[in-house]
């Protein structure tokens, strides 16, 4: 079976393909690389034997994309496609909503077009906004999302979700990710920002490799037992081998599913770097700083109904997390850059 894969040169994407070239997909990656390197291509397929079918086109070009559709004649489509740098979108509104709402409308439009009816979302715990309880379930209210980036994927939602309602052929899934880290344990592919990282993981990397000099922690006077935010953090293979679930539930499946992706255990920020810290094998620079804006304290999910219904749960722990991001970040100092010739 076929998958196109929007993104696929991306973080997620890329640990997604291999997964499903692992599992006997055929996958076709169309990604823009504005955010992502042709480099994964390569590794890609050091890792499984297999090359993953590519196009460098940005899923917003109707005419180029319609074409993909054309040649390659997939059976479903994976769309991890779209700008996703928080601060990022509070400053450029206008290209969030244009590129990620835009691309999936005309992502969308192409499916349909060629009859292919299923869908999976690359969605994200922002759409909970800033609950009243834990552990998140998909029951809960969507609520009220902080920056641009966040409506994008709350806007997504209802769409896919509307266009499934009108139209009995599509099968769509929205899956909700909550923290992301990890690397293949090859070393091989793993995340690479672009600029200074935003998110712990990377940054906490970062300074471990001796690219940034202390980890600045956001806030240590929350309402947790060590005053730093909690956040359920899910290893980012388990949560290719969750989209490969969701897919193959996908053939008994009507309309629209929502899934949460995580572990169901929440970690803080000081946890995640003293974990760091192990898994490098040295004591980090850190200090605290003023509360980030938008952060919420406490996020983590309940994870059971993806348990039930695909039997998904997480296999790796936060040792084995940061032991293979630490692993990637090493043999990669500069990611997928010049300067870092990977020999895994
Ligand atoms: N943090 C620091 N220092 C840093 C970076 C992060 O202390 O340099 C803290 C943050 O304040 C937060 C925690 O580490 O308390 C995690 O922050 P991340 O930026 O890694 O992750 P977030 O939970 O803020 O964001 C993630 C995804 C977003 C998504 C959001 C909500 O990256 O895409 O979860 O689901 F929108």
């Amino acid at each position: 079976m076929k998958i196109l894969v929007t993104g696929g040169a991306g973080y997620i994407g890329s640990h997604t393909c291999v997964r499903l070239l692992e599992e006997g997909y055929e996958a076709v990656i169309v990604d823009d690389l504005s955010n992502s390197s042709i480099v994964v291509l390569d590794r890609i397929e050091q890792i499984t034997g297999k090359r993953p079918g590519f196009y460098p086109v940005n899923i917003c070009c109707k005419k180029e994309l319609d074409e993909v559709f054309e040649v390659e004649k997939p059976e479903a489509v994976i769309h991890f496609a779209g700008f996703k740098a928080v601060g990022e979108s509070v400053q450029k509104p206008m290209e969030y909503y244009s590129n990620n709402i835009s691309g999936t409308l005309t992502l969308t439009e192409c499916m349909k077009k060629h009859g292919v009816f299923s869908l999976i979302f690359s969605s994200s715990a922002t759409v909970y906004g800033e609950p009243d309880r834990m552990p998140l379930g998909e029951d809960c209210p969507k609520g009220v999302c902080t920056n641009p980036y966040g409506w994008t994927k709350w806007m997504i939602e209802q769409i896919l979700t509307d266009i499934a309602a009108a139209d009995e052929r599509w099968k769509v899934t929205l899956l909700r990710y909550f923290n992301p880290i990890g690397a293949h344990e090859s070393g091989l592919i793993g995340e690479d920002p672009k600029g200074i990282p935003n998110n712990l993981l990377p940054y906490i990397a970062q300074v471990a490799v001796g690219r940034r000099e202390c980890l600045g922690v956001f806030g240590n006077d929350y309402d947790t037992p060590d005053g730093t935010c909690i956040r359920d953090y899910i290893h980012v293979c388990d949560l290719a081998r969750g989209h490969v679930m969701a897919l193959d539930h996908m053939k008994d499946q009507n309309g629209t599913e929502i899934f949460n992706l995580g572990s169901g255990r929440g970690y803080s920020v000081l946890e995640v770097f003293h974990a760091f810290e192990n898994a490098c094998g040295k004591k980090l620079p850190m200090e605290f700083r003023p509360r980030r804006a938008g952060d919420i304290p406490v996020s983590y999910c309940d994870p059971e109904k993806a348990r039930k219904i695909l039997g998904f749960s997480t296999e790796f722990d936060i040792e084995k997390m940061c032991a293979d991001s630490w692993n990637w970040q090493k043999k990669n100092p500069y990611g997928y850059g010049e300067n870092a010739p990977c020999e895994a």
